[in-house]
């Protein structure tokens, strides 16, 4: 029977939820799942490629089928020197889609036998992303249900020593929270009456 190898390219800076949930779903389909860490030299990232790496191995380390690793280059071009025959991408919202059918159709072009494959991360993570949870953390946020505890964990230490460096007063305690408390938030407005 054959085997499909699959890999989830991203930048993963820093993982999210939302990434987590994909990685999850991902596995369920695929007989393989490589998460490639992009190395961009282009971009000015929070976490070495190293960094991102070992959080990825730390909280995908359940999944028997998911490994993590790290490239540079051309997405196709690594999928093909790992043997993969598809690319995972997630879709949050309808905003994903130009930028991520314009990046499956130029990885068509550029590798016609690698396949695409949108998956969906679960409605409450359709807001979640890397760079909303850095800027969060940046300003001193709550980021504990946004990201995995490590990731918080690191992020937290992260921004203590910014924030020393900076000369900034941290005084206010950004004490982890309970993951009990990432409830969704209750809807406080009672249903309308339907006309009889
Ligand atoms: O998590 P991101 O930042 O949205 O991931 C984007 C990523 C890494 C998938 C994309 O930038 C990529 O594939 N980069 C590698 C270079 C490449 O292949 N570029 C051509 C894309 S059509």
């Amino acid at each position: 029977m054959k085997r499909v190898k699959a890999i989830y390219p991203g930048s993963f800076d820093p993982l999210t939820n939302g990434h987590l949930d994909l990685i999850e779903r991902g596995s369920k389909i695929f007989d393989e799942l490589v998460v490639a860490v992009l190395g961009n030299p282009e971009k000015d990232p929070l976490f070495s490629v190293a960094d991102r790496r070992k959080m990825l191995e730390a909280m995908t380390e359940q999944f028997d089928n998911v490994t993590v690793d790290t490239f540079a280059g051309l997405t196709v071009e690594y999928a093909l020197r790992v043997g993969a025959s598809a690319v995972l991408r997630g879709i949050r919202a309808i905003s994903d889609y130009e930028y991520e059918l314009q990046m499956a159709l130029m990885n068509r072009k550029l590798q016609p036998g690698l396949e695409t494959v949108f998956m969906m991360p679960a409605e409450k993570y359709s807001y979640l992303s890397s760079r909303l949870v850095r800027e969060i953390a940046q300003l001193g946020g709550s980021i504990d249900c946004l990201v995995p505890p490590l990731v918080a964990q690191k992020l937290r230490e992260k921004m203590d020593v910014a924030h020393k460096f900076a000369d900034i007063d941290l005084d206010r305690e950004r004490a982890p929270q309970d993951a009990s408390e990432c409830k969704e938030p209750e809807r406080k407005t009672k249903p309308r009456k339907r006309k009889s």
